[in-house]
């Protein structure tokens, strides 16, 4: 009897011990979530969001690294909010191509597309494409003249995000901006492409605002607006090796239109290359902005212009269509700015313009190493200074501060 009871609590044991190894193998190799799996059921060319919904949340409560994949193929996908927090590290892995609605009126929230939300140690990644079927949007948007125009879904939108990597994926002619990204902390994005035509109204390529410690490298953006603006709040930004255009160049701004925007700072883009954009770096800012704020320690390095429209920019007396009171001064206070080995073509003679708030001089301005050639033939190549003493080495004189306005 002693025996046997021994034989079957050792059987037991053996059985247990097996069972265990083979639930902590499952655990490692069930880290995938297959859309396409029987479980969720995703189809090519149909709908998928709630299949996507489904195998994110069981993704998003698994507590070890997991991995939600959406495989080659063509989907349609009418939204996704992607939100967290989630257990352990997430990864989704897009191969496929995503199509949005062509009428934004079918999204749930009008002004979004995909969000991703409230996550830590996230990926984004995969090689596939977020199109967002802008064409019918573009035409129906007013919202260059039309302050209370209704407002188009943003393709991406990040939202507290934080330790996070977006790498390999494409935003491709998105109904409004590309990527929207507020209140996030430590996001990279490495290998992002940005694709949209250059007529198409809004587009801006990757907005940040309220942010810190983004980075944006290694990228390709070509759209109908700014392949990158900078609104307030964001803090420690660097922008390398991307290029840009078409589009509206790169740009702090605008800034002053609000009540109670956040200073910018810690703002670093370099060895950038931009072609055809209709502005190469700027920084601009509203007149009679309702309340003050600072815009300061901004530095441009090792940018390559070509062809570009206005390739050096401060302009605080930014007023598009005329939508604001000129006579006020802006109360954004700009100071600490570089441009330092800025070279190539303009398209614009007027190459250099620093354009400061009356009675809130810019301060601590450089330039350094400008080497620009106008390309077109209305007249020659000159600069433009006002409110802004700057500090001027290796700058042809036509190109510092060469007329007064
Ligand atoms: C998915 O697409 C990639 C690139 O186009 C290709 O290399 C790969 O073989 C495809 N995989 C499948 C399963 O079709
Ligand atoms: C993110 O997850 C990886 C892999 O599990 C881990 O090594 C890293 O410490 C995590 N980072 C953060 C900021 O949580
Ligand atoms: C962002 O870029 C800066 C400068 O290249 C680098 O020091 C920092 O580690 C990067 N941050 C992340 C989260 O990749
Ligand atoms: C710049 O980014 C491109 C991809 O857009 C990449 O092929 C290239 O190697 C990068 N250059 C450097 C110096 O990292
Ligand atoms: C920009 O390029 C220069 C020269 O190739 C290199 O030394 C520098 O590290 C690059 N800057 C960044 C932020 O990668
Ligand atoms: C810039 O525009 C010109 C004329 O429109 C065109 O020929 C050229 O290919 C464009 N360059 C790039 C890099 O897109
Ligand atoms: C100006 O910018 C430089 C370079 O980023 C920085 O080291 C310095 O602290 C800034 N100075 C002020 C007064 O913000």
């Amino acid at each position: 009897m002693g025996f046997q009871l021994l034989l079957s609590t050792l059987a037991l044991l053996v059985f247990l011990s097996s069972t265990n190894a083979r639930t902590s193998r499952e655990l490692l190799t069930t880290g995938d979530f297959d859309v396409t799996c029987a479980k969720y059921g995703a189809k090519p060319d149909s709908d998928i969001s709630e299949a996507l919904a489904n195998a994110w949340s069981d993704a998003c409560a698994s507590t070890s690294t997991s991995r939600v994949i959406v495989p080659n193929g063509t989907y349609k996908l009418k939204e996704a909010s992607f939100k967290g927090p989630c257990k352990a590290p997430i990864e989704l892995q897009i191969q496929g191509i995503l199509q949005a609605p062509r009428d934004g009126n079918q999204l749930s929230k009008p002004d979004t597309w995909i969000e991703f939300a409230y996550l830590n140690n996230f990926t984004l990644s995969g090689g596939g494409t977020f199109d967002g079927q802008g064409e019918k949007a573009w035409k129906a948007n007013t919202c260059h003249k039309n302050l209370k125009c209704s407002s188009m879904a943003i393709n991406m939108r990040f939202y507290s995000v934080s330790n996070s990597l977006v790498k390999d994926v494409v935003s491709l002619n998105s109904k409004n901006f590309h990527v929207n990204i507020i209140g996030c902390e430590q996001l990279t994005f490495q290998h992002f492409t940005v694709s949209a035509p250059g007529d198409s109204a809004n587009t801006d390529g990757i907005h940040i605002g309220r942010s810190m410690g983004v980075n944006i490298t290694d990228s390709n953006i070509a759209t109908g607006d700014d392949c990158i603006s900078i609104g307030d709040g964001t803090k420690q930004l660097t922008v390398t090796n991307v290029t840009c255009g078409p589009g509206h160049g790169i740009s702090i701004g605008s800034l002053g239109k609000y009540q109670k925007e956040d200073p910018v700072s810690g703002i670093h883009i370099s060895n950038c290359t931009l072609s055809n954009t209709t502005n190469g770096v700027r920084i601009k800012t509203w007149p009679n902005s309702p309340s003050a704020s600072t815009a300061s320690d901004i530095h441009f390095e090792n940018i390559i212009m070509d062809n570009v429209g206005n390739p050096i920019l401060i302009d605080q007396e930014y007023c598009p269509w005329n939508l604001c009171n000129k006579q006020a001064p802006s109360k954004i206070k700009i100071s600490n700015v570089s441009f330092k080995n800025i070279r190539g073509t303009s398209s614009t003679p007027l190459a250099v313009k620093i354009a400061c708030a009356k009675g809130l001089p810019c301060e601590k301005v450089e330039m350094s190493d400008i080497d620009l050639q106008y390309n077109g033939n209305e007249g020659s190549i000159t600069s433009q200074c006002s409110n802004v003493k700057p500090t001027i080495t290796g700058v042809a004189d036509t190109l510092a501060c060469a007329t007064k306005p």
